[in-house]
Formats: C-alpha cells, structure tokens, sequence
C-alpha cells in the first residue's frame, strides 16, 4: 500500500507519515518542498504513481474569501483530477467541524474549506472527509489571531478541542480502511471560548486581557452537532469551566 499524502510535510502531514510508516505503510508527501504545486500540478502524476490513497491536509496562510476559496477549489480540483488518472481509490480529507452544508460559517478561510469539501464529493473518487475541531496545540495561535490592541477579544461560543495525535490517529486508521463519508471528532470536554484563552493565558503568564464580546454567529458553529468520535486527552490547563 503506498500512501500520497498532499501536505506531507506540514504540522499534520508530518505526523500522519510518521505514523503510517510506523504500521509499514510507504508515503510520498506532495508539497511546496518536495517540488510539487498542487496548484499548477507540475510533478503530481510522477508522485502518485502507484498511491491507492490520498490524505489531503494541505492548507494556505490565505483567509481572505477569495483567497481561501481559490486555493482550496484549485489545489483539489488539481489533486483529484491527477488521483482518477493513477487510479486512487480513496481520498482523505482533513476538514473542521462546523464547515459541513447547512453549517453557515461566513468567514473567509471556513468558506474555503467548504469549497474544498464540495470539490472532494464531486470528483468522483471515493472519500472520507475527517472533520476536526481545532487542536488543543493551536488554542494560543487562535488567542493571538483575536488579539487587537493587545486585548484578546472572545465570545461565549462553545469549542471543544482535540489532542492533535489522536486526529492522526484516526486519519491514519481511516486511510488504511475502507471510505467513510463524513465523520467529526472532538475533544473531551467543552468550553466557552472566552474562558478557554483566559486560562491558557494566564497559565503560560500571559497577562493579556480577554474581554467578552456578544456571539456573532451560532453559539455552537465550532462543536459537533450529530455524532461524532471522541479523543480522550484532556486540554493540558485544568480548573476550566465546562460549558456542558
Ligand atoms: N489548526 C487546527 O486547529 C485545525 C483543525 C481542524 C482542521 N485543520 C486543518 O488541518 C489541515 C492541515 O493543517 P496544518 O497545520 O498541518 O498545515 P501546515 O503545517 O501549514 O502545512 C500545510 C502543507 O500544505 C502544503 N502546501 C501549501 N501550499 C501548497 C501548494 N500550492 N502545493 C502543494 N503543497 C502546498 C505545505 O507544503 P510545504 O511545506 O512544502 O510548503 C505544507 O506541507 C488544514 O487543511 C486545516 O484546515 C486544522
């Protein structure tokens, strides 16, 4: 089994090929550093030679609309045309909860991945699309990509991070299995995102503010709404309120 994974290179992408190596399985990453353009293609047929399975977790510093949506549309469109050319029988994509249809996320980057997951269904290759909640590692990053003038600026929305290996995890199990469809994973617990950025602030002695602003969108736009698979690691700040 020979594994292509697009991104292979990447905070994910990187775990996912160690794991699958682990189990035996053969990888070849697709990305900028290993000459591949998803976007132009150049080098994309040689590469997936002999791949049964994509694992798709590219991703763009664009989250802008146009931007977003482009990149995604074009590096899937790109991907998939390749993947029915060698013969993939099955294409893994790592998306987030609460960009699925009828989720009506309307920021930039989310519309992106919505473009994505609507080309990933209409290429005609068999797909599971893995949706995740944001990564417990990444709470920080998302602290500071709210951050103006030095105050952290959150609402009560609900979120329920995952421990990122347990994500690889279950890509890795699902791209040595049959396609899925849809499936969502989350974390252990839930919380209310303004309380979540304060106690992971103060307990790296961070002495930011977080001030609470009014939902703007649905207060649970970032959670799982139906069933999904749970991880079981706790976020590493405890004492958090739980919002449920
Ligand atoms: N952060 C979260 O909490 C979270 C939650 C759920 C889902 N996700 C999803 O996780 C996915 C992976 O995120 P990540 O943090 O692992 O991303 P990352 O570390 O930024 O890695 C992105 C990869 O994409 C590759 N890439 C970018 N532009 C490319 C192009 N034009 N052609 C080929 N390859 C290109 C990069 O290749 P080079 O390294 O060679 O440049 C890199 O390997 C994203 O789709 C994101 O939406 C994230």
């Amino acid at each position: 089994m020979k594994v292509f994974i697009a991104g292979g290179r990447g905070r994910v992408g990187s775990k996912v090929a160690t794991m699958l190596n682990v189990r035996g399985v053969e990888t070849v990453s697709g990305g900028l550093e290993d000459g591949i353009d998803l976007i132009e293609g150049s080098g994309l047929h040689e590469a997936l030679s002999g791949a049964t399975v994509i694992v798709n977790v590219v991703n763009t510093g664009r989250f802008d609309r146009e931007g977003a949506v482009e990149f995604f549309e074009r590096t899937t469109r790109t991907l998939t045309e390749a993947g029915m050319a060698t013969g993939v029988r099955h294409h893994v994509l790592l998306s987030i909860v609460g960009v699925g249809e009828g989720d009506a996320s309307d920021q930039g980057y989310y519309l992106g991945k919505v473009a994505q997951e609507r080309a990933v269904k209409a290429a005609g290759i068999p797909y599971t699309i893995v949706r995740s909640t944001q990564f417990q590692s990444y709470i920080p990053v998302l602290a500071d990509q709210h951050t103006s003038d030095g105050v952290v600026h959150a609402s009560r929305a609900l979120i329920q991070p995952v421990e990122i290996d347990e994500l690889v995890q279950l890509l890795v199990d699902v791209a040595m299995s049959d396609p899925l469809g849809e499936i969502e994973l989350a974390g252990p617990e839930q919380y209310h995102l303004d309380d979540l950025f304060r106690a992971t602030l103060a307990a790296s002695g961070d002495a930011r503010e977080v001030v609470t602003d009014e939902v703007t969108g649905p207060i649970d736009g970032l959670v799982p709404r139906g069933e999904y698979r749970q991880g079981t690691t706790l976020y590493p700040v405890r004492g958090i309120p739980l919002a449920s």
